[in-house]
């Protein structure tokens, strides 16, 4: 029988996949086994992926056929979004990858891990709903300063470009006294910042009819934690960013003002077909209002260029409105196909040159956009968490409350706590500043 010591987890995508790599290492850690740094010294290797674009399938798939060539007697997995895709279509295509599992099977780790002991099989467990409550989704985090808390999980939404709804299945929030729970755990282990993780945390109890708690209820529950001193969230829908979501941020003593708000495209035509439910002016509307409510608040975007049948006219619409409103942090996407989305019925009549010059033009406003935006901040003071000691190992490194990244010199132990900081300079999206 193979005797398991070690494992290696590899996380592809965004913020909930970092954070259930850190509940499947939890899982294992619970039967003993070691987390390593580097594949060659695992007994067991996790590749925790995205599907998110087909790029991201690429890397994945070549790690695999890396591993074709050399498995030793390894324990090869595979979780996350090309789980839920792909299915057996990956075990076929590889027969030495030994599992699949599914992002609502966390928890069946070790149960899929005893199987392939015994019976020297392929594994697979992908359910495209829960069966253990995502309450028992817990996770030990290596973060000492700030964690991730997952509140919903799933999308209901199905924009047409995206293939999240089909690899998270539907939302389901979690109860809100369960979160509650995890984020006093936090505070009491020394976590000072938490991030309220959902593809829509704007639908949270939604799903519940029988809950009277809605997003910003629980912001307000959460503000309320000893300990804690700062709470984000990511990511929200425009469609339904509230009112009340607003007043909680500008009233919460604790809650950052940064708002991650994905405008996707600036034309009313190619906003239709993403099926994102908003117009070019109802978004305006809303970042205008929210401007108005909090004049220092930071607004972040995701936007996919390129998408079919997305004219000059439409990509100037979208570049106008990029610049209207001046985004703090930007996510750039070529529109990529994904299999079985609406989308993919419509030619992907974009070349990539195209896609690529107008990903470039966007990105090269948002750098000039973001150069103004700094000089207005020098001479001005910031209240840092302080979060690491910088690569040179002389400064610290922390982010504002509006997420902007800042480095100075200081004494190490200033880690994790909060710190006025005067800025004096930038360089390459950091600011730079003094200790006061
Ligand atoms: N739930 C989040 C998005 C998660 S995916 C939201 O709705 O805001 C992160 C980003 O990837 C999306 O905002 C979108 O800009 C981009 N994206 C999703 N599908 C894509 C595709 N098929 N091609 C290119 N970019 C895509
Ligand atoms: Fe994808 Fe849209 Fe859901 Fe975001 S809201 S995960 S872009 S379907
Ligand atoms: Fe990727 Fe899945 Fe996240 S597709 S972006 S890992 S939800």
């Amino acid at each position: 029988m193979k005797i398991l010591n070690t494992f290696y987890i590899r996380t592809y995508g965004c913020q909930m996949n970092e954070l259930d790599s850190e509940i499947i290492s939890t899982q294992l850690e619970m039967r003993n086994l070691k987390k390593v740094s580097e594949e060659e010294e695992a007994d067991i290797i996790i590749l925790n992926t995205c599907s998110i674009r087909d790029l991201s399938e690429k890397k994945v798939l070549g790690k695999l056929f890396e591993y074709k060539k050399d498995k030793k007697d390894k324990i090869i997995g595979v979780c996350g979004c090309m789980a839920m895709n792909q299915k057996d279509k990956l075990l076929k295509k590889f027969p030495h990858l030994d599992f699949i599992l599914g992002t609502n099977n966390l928890l069946d780790i070790n149960k899929i891990l005893d199987d392939i002991i015994q019976k020297n099989t392929q594994e697979k467990k992908i359910d495209l709903n829960y069966e253990i409550g995502i309450e028992n989704f817990f996770a030990k985090r290596e973060n000492k300063i700030k964690a991730s808390i997952s509140i919903i999980r799933g999308c209901n939404n199905f924009c047409s470009y995206c293939i999240v709804p089909q690899t998270r299945g539907r939302e389901v929030s979690r109860d809100s006294n369960s979160i509650i729970k995890e984020a006093s755990h936090l505070a009491n282990q020394g976590i000072k910042e938490i991030t309220l993780l959902g593809q829509n945390v704007n639908s949270y109890g939604l799903d519940k009819p029988n809950s009277k708690i809605l997003f910003p209820d629980l912001l307000y529950m959460l503000d309320k934690v000893d300990g804690i001193e700062r709470i984000r969230f990511m990511t929200s829908h425009p469609k339904d960013i509230t009112k009340d979501l607003m007043l909680a941020l500008r009233d919460l003593k604790k809650v950052c003002e940064f708002v991650h708000f994905p405008m996707q495209a600036g034309s009313n035509k190619i906003l239709k077909a993403m099926r994102r439910t908003y117009t070019k002016e109802h978004y305006l509307e809303k970042i205008n209002f929210l401007k108005s409510l909090i004049p220092n608040v930071t607004i972040g975007t995701d936007i996919i260029v390129g998408f079919p049948n997305e004219s000059d006219e439409d990509f100037d619409e979208t570049y106008k409105l990029f610049d209207e409103i001046k985004f703090d942090t930007a996510f750039i996407f070529a529109y990529s196909p994904r299999q079985n989305t609406l989308a993919s019925r419509y030619d992907d009549n974009i070349s990539n040159t195209l896609k690529q010059q107008r990903l470039q033009k966007l990105l090269k406003l948002f750098h000039k956009n973001l150069k103004t935006k700094y000089d207005k901040l020098i001479g001005t003071k910031q209240e840092v968490l302080v979060e690491r000691l910088n690569k040179d190992k002389k400064s610290l490194k922390g982010r504002t409350r509006t997420f902007e990244k800042v480095l100075f010199a200081a004494d190490p132990k200033l880690i994790g706590s909060l710190q006025i900081v005067d800025i004096k300079n930038f360089s390459h999206q950091t600011l730079i500043g003094e200790l006061i």
